[in-house]
């Protein structure tokens, strides 16, 4: 299929979502940091298939490994039944994130609505009804569906959706005095990102998450990290929290987690934990054998791999040459982020351009703002990759720059 049947498609038979956000082109296949479109051309992915999912790199030989031979012998039970894959999975999250319990599920957002269920359910059986709110902050992302929207900290998605769910607050992120000032008797949970991705790839300081846990722990909330994004090893650890040895008692897990299947986990620690009893939350198809599975091997893949190591390495590798560029290229304001989760202000709302340019150079960028550009590659990804990717960046913007 060429660009043009795929868009008189998308006119007539798919709702009007995406357009403005769409590459201009059709995906045929894609292997490591690298997507081929329907005319032949190679493309170098440095956002892991477009919202930084394909962590391990598009297709990793283990996943498609595991999910081949999966698909032949059990593809879907619901949870009526134990499969041998989700209870492998349920071990390694309990491993990693030190005796967290798990409930799996199907995206990011669904990861989040589990965890604001169990924060209520939990401040319910502890305090009463009275406790039901949640703190979040401005300019974070966590998801669509009503409770994560709500929780969401950005205008732009709740207009005409209002009325929103009550009993959410948003305040200045990396602004301890002003989470202070909202947490109270009746605040539930704090859910916060530990690096806002989706807001402008900002980063929590060190004393702002440890000052977070604090003030959760003195009024009986819940501290909720959602590292859908941050998780699976993209900023140089398992879990982002760990570059900040605090304890959350809920972290949600999705994109990465199967290695580009559909996948969601709500982890959550004790007491909170036990606050989910039998019939209070449940989905169809959430830890099903196919995506369990997948996920089994991704999280393998990583550790055998040494890809968080490599996530690590090639995270201070790029910031090294971003900044580098940024001295020679007054367009950029500031280079920031943590391992492969990197954002870069311009000093002009050119990033559709930029991005624009990038494609046009084989080379696929996004932007978080207009004048925002974000990089979230996979683990995988080479040394001589984020040349090419920083060369074509810089080139494109010196051609911004004089026009
Ligand atoms: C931090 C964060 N939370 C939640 C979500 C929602 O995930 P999903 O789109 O899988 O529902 C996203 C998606 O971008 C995200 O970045």
């Amino acid at each position: 299929m060429n660009l043009k049947q795929a868009e008189k498609t998308e006119a007539t038979c798919l709702l009007n979502l995406y357009k403005p956000v769409r590459f201009p082109m059709v995906v045929e296949k894609a292997q490591g940091c690298l997507i081929w479109d329907s005319d032949g051309n190679e493309h170098l992915d440095l956002v892991s298939g477009g919202r930084a999912v394909t962590v391990l790199g598009h297709s990793h030989p283990k996943v498609v490994e595991a999910v081949c031979d999966q698909v032949k012998k059990l593809i879907h039970t619901s949870n009526d039944f134990y499969t041998e894959p989700q209870l492998r999975l349920a071990q390694m999250l309990y491993d990693l994130s030190g005796g967290m319990r798990s409930f799996l599920c199907n995206s990011g957002s669904e990861a989040n609505e589990a965890a604001i269920k169990l924060a209520r359910k939990h401040a319910f059986l502890h305090h009463g009804a009275h406790k039901h709110e949640i703190v979040s902050t401005l300019k974070s992302f966590h998801g669509r569906t009503f409770a994560a929207l709500s929780a969401t900290g950005q205008a732009k998605f709740h207009k005409g959706f209002e009325p929103l769910m009550p009993g959410f607050a948003h305040v200045p992120f990396n602004d301890l005095p002003a989470l202070e000032k909202a947490v109270g008797e009746p605040t539930c949970a704090v859910i916060l990102e530990p690096i806002q991705g989706e807001g402008g790839v900002y980063p929590a300081a060190q004393s702002y998450l440890e000052g977070a846990q604090e003030i959760c722990r003195r009024h009986d909330a819940l501290l909720i990290l959602d590292e859908v994004q941050t998780g699976m090893g993209r900023t140089g650890k398992f879990f982002a929290y760990e570059h900040y040895g605090i304890q959350p008692d809920i972290v949600t897990l999705a994109k990465g987690l199967a290695g580009g299947v559909p996948i969601g986990a709500m982890l959550a620690r004790e007491p909170a934990a036990s606050s989910f009893t039998p019939s209070d939350h449940a989905t169809t198809f959430g830890g099903s054998a196919l995506n369990s599975a997948a996920a089994v091997a991704a999280i393998t893949a990583l550790k055998e791999e040494g890809l968080i190591d490599n996530a690590r390495k090639m995270g201070e590798y790029f910031l090294d040459k971003l900044r580098s560029l940024q001295e020679k290229q007054p367009l950029i304001k500031e280079v920031r982020g943590k391992g492969l989760m990197i954002g870069i202000d311009l000093a002009k709302p050119l990033a559709a351009a930029v991005k624009a340019g990038c494609h046009k150079r084989g080379v696929l960028i996004i932007s978080a703002s207009d004048s925002i550009l974000r990089l979230i590659p996979a683990t995988v990804i080479s040394a001589s990759q984020i040349d090419q990717g920083v060369e074509v960046i810089g080139s494109v913007l010196q051609e911004a720059a004089g026009s």
